[in-house]
């Protein structure tokens, strides 16, 4: 008798079981939507803001029905690094992958292997060249804001100054351009922009003292701009920084020289790190300008979900730069 009452036990707990697997799980149906993210390196301020933004709003969009499996990798700035970390996804049949170049140069071919993989790419941060973005048409897009808006700004944001930055009233604007990585667009148009704009909107001239690469790197502004003010000491009016971390090291070595931004120098910047706009709002920075991370990164999270769906993506989606000077610095915080 007890044995039967022990099997009948067994008999209903793997019934149990087998109900816990059956189709009333609500795990079951649930989609995998595997997305692979390169950046074209951690060791980067505002990449690091963008990307992290990209996890998170994947994940306030898994729902019951669908999680995103978002794996970020690397690029270590090293295109072989980066090509073969997306050969990988590729070869694991990830459904999208969100692209950051570390060469926009090498767009084409990795455009190819997408479309012979037949899997969308969302390129982020650094445009490729309008010919390569005009193939596998529909399936891969950029996603990014037009660098050449974020140079006009920073020009206007010295131009609008009361004495337009020229403190020694000679006509000429004489300052030091720190470039980012100047293969890139947004370190070419805000080097080119800048100065164009400032010229149009002040009507002086401009007297470039030194124009130095600093990879987008603190540690580089700093000594770029400590070396040109040992070397062109007061007549340095302005330093232009292609983006806020080298504006920041660019701050210290301007402090460290005994030189005061807003009374003897100024000091732009691009990103509107959360530093720089306490920085800005303390009149310890001129302005910077706002590159918005968080609307970049839903963009192109929006656009990844659009492409899985078997939607046709736009080629371009767009988000605007905005100014931050001491008057709205508050604003952005
Ligand atoms: C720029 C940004 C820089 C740097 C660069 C990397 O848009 O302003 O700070 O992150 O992208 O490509």
């Amino acid at each position: 008798m007890k044995k039967i009452a022990a099997l009948f036990l067994s008999f209903m707990m793997l019934a149990g079981l087998v109900g816990c697997t059956g189709s009333n799980d609500p795990g079951k149906d649930k989609k995998i939507i595997n997305v692979g993210v390169s950046i074209y390196k951690f060791d980067d301020n505002f990449m690091t803001l963008y990307r992290q933004e990209i996890e998170a709003y994947f994940k306030t969009l898994s729902t019951d029905e669908v999680t995103y499996q978002v794996t970020v990798q690397d690029g270590k700035n090293d295109m072989a690094e980066q090509t073969s970390q997306i050969d990988n996804f590729i070869a694991q049949d990830y459904d999208v992958l969100i692209i950051n170049l570390v060469q926009a140069t090498s767009a084409a071919t990795i455009i190819d292997k997408c479309e012979a993989a037949k899997k969308p790419c969302i390129f982020i941060n650094r445009e490729p060249s309008v010919e390569d973005m005009k193939k596998y048409e529909g399936m891969i897009t950029y996603v990014g804001a037009d660098a050449r808006q974020s140079g006009k700004m920073q020009g206007e944001i010295i131009a609008e100054l009361d004495n337009k930055g020229d403190l020694n009233n000679d006509g000429l604007l004489q300052y030091v351009m720190v470039v980012g990585d100047p293969e890139n667009v947004d370190a070419k148009y805000r080097t080119q922009y800048s100065i164009e704009q400032y010229i149009e909107k002040s009507g002086l001239k401009v007297d470039k003292l030194d124009e130095q690469r600093g990879d987008w790197d603190q540690a580089k502004g700093q000594e770029i701009v400590a070396n040109a003010l040992t070397q062109y000491k007061d007549k340095i009016e302005v330093v232009f920084c292609n983006n806020d971390a080298m504006a920041l090291g660019a701050a210290q070595a301007i402090k460290a020289a005994g030189r005061t931004v807003g009374k003897d120098i100024y000091l732009v910047g691009v990103d509107a790190l959360a530093e720089a706009v306490e920085m800005v709002g303390n009149d310890e920075m001129s302005g910077t300008v706002l590159n918005d991370h968080i609307s970049q990164s839903h963009k192109a999270v929006d656009a990844a979900i659009k492409a899985v769906k078997g939607d046709k993506l736009d080629t371009y989606y767009w988000v605007d730069y905005v100014k931050v000077t001491p008057k709205n610095a508050s604003q952005f915080k």
